[in-house]
């Protein structure tokens, strides 16, 4: 039979028109191109074609199977990439939508230390650490609080059953462990948790420290006063009016308690500085000579300045927060608000 190539393609289009995926294209394809297939079938009757007209039935069955080979590859090609745009959509991420999951942070006392400790860093004091299980001789002896001293009192101290240890009641200790280690000149700060006993809005049994401790040959008052005014300025990002009222420790001499402006009531008089338009925020001092030569360092030609503030009082004040007790009682809608 003398194939009709308008008749199959028109044929072969009536079967396409309702294919819609790759799966049906495949069945159509058999029928076509596969081993029975009716393009495979006109190149198997070319041996009962009259020798004379084979050549011109080979030239039409080849163009035959070339357009049909065609259409198919096209619809092949098509509905391949319909499948991948159906599986792109699929996996479609809609970047406008608002998320809800709620990420966590640093809990304000970390990020009033990290505060603290990087303007400190700045301006050339390294990091020390130090246990909180502290040898009595370091939390005392060596700061010139003898055993009998009424000074101890002054620290309400948590002793242990190990004798010969405290529970640290300030981050001194780590300034005796680093004279006693290290040679001058020592500039340092001393982070960590220190523990008293005493519990009320303003003050917890466990709280944070940052001492600091300078130690060289030409330092005086004037660099004592220059490290804190700067520090309390870059710590509060404002121009504060400070105070040095002359103070008592052991450890210390001449010593001060340090007050700045209230940063709250900006000095007319407020709850928070009790009307005085002052808060105390750190006690400071001129190291006592007695400290140097009990860690071996020459009284005479080194000096030093050492200073301490409560990390939770910074914290209160830099954040207008008025009960300690805040900071440890990990309620979610408290911890939010930093
Ligand atoms: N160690 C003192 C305290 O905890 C703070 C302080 C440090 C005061 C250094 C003066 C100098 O109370």
């Amino acid at each position: 039979m003398w194939p009709d190539k308008a008749q199959i393609l028109r044929e072969l289009y009536e079967e396409l028109a309702p294919v819609c995926d790759l799966q049906d294209l495949e069945k159509v394809k058999a029928k076509y191109l596969g081993k029975n297939g009716i393009v495979k079938n006109l190149s198997k009757s070319l041996k009962d074609i009259p020798l004379e007209q084979r050549k011109e039935f080979g030239i039409i069955a080849n163009e035959i199977r070339e357009i049909v080979e065609q259409i198919f590859e096209e619809k092949t090609n098509y509905f391949k990439e319909l499948k991948t745009r159906e599986n792109l959509l699929k996996e479609y991420v809609d970047p406008t939508i608002p998320h809800t999951i709620k990420k966590g942070h640093l809990h304000p006392i970390s990020l009033t230390l990290d505060r603290i400790l990087n303007i400190l860093k700045s301006m050339g004091f390294l990091e020390k650490k130090g246990p909180e299980l502290e040898k009595e001789e370091y939390n005392f002896d060596m700061l010139n609080i003898p055993k009998y001293h009424p000074a101890r009192d002054m620290q309400d101290t948590f002793y242990v059953n190990k004798e010969g240890y405290v529970l640290r009641t300030h981050t001194s200790p780590i300034q005796i462990r680093t004279m006693l280690s290290e040679k001058p000149p020592i500039y340092i700060t001393a982070p960590g948790k220190v523990y008293r006993k005493d519990d009320d809005p303003t003050h917890s049994p466990m709280f944070f420290q940052v001492e600091g401790l300078a130690i060289d040959k030409h330092i005086n008052l004037k660099y004592l006063k220059y490290t804190l005014d700067t520090f309390l300025k870059l710590f509060f990002d404002k121009s504060l009016k400070t105070r040095y009222r002359s103070s008592y420790f052991p450890f210390t001499e001449p010593s001060f308690e340090v007050d700045i402006g209230c940063v709250i009531c900006g000095g007319s008089g407020c709850r928070v500085c009790k009307n005085t338009g002052w808060l105390e925020v750190m006690g400071c001092g001129m190291v006592h000579p007695n400290v140097l030569t009990n860690c071996h360092i020459d009284a005479n030609i080194y000096i030093g300045f050492a200073f301490g503030m409560g990390v939770e009082r910074l914290a209160m004040l830099y954040y207008g927060i008025d009960n300690i007790k805040s900071f440890y009682e990990n309620d979610v809608r408290f911890l939010s608000h930093f």
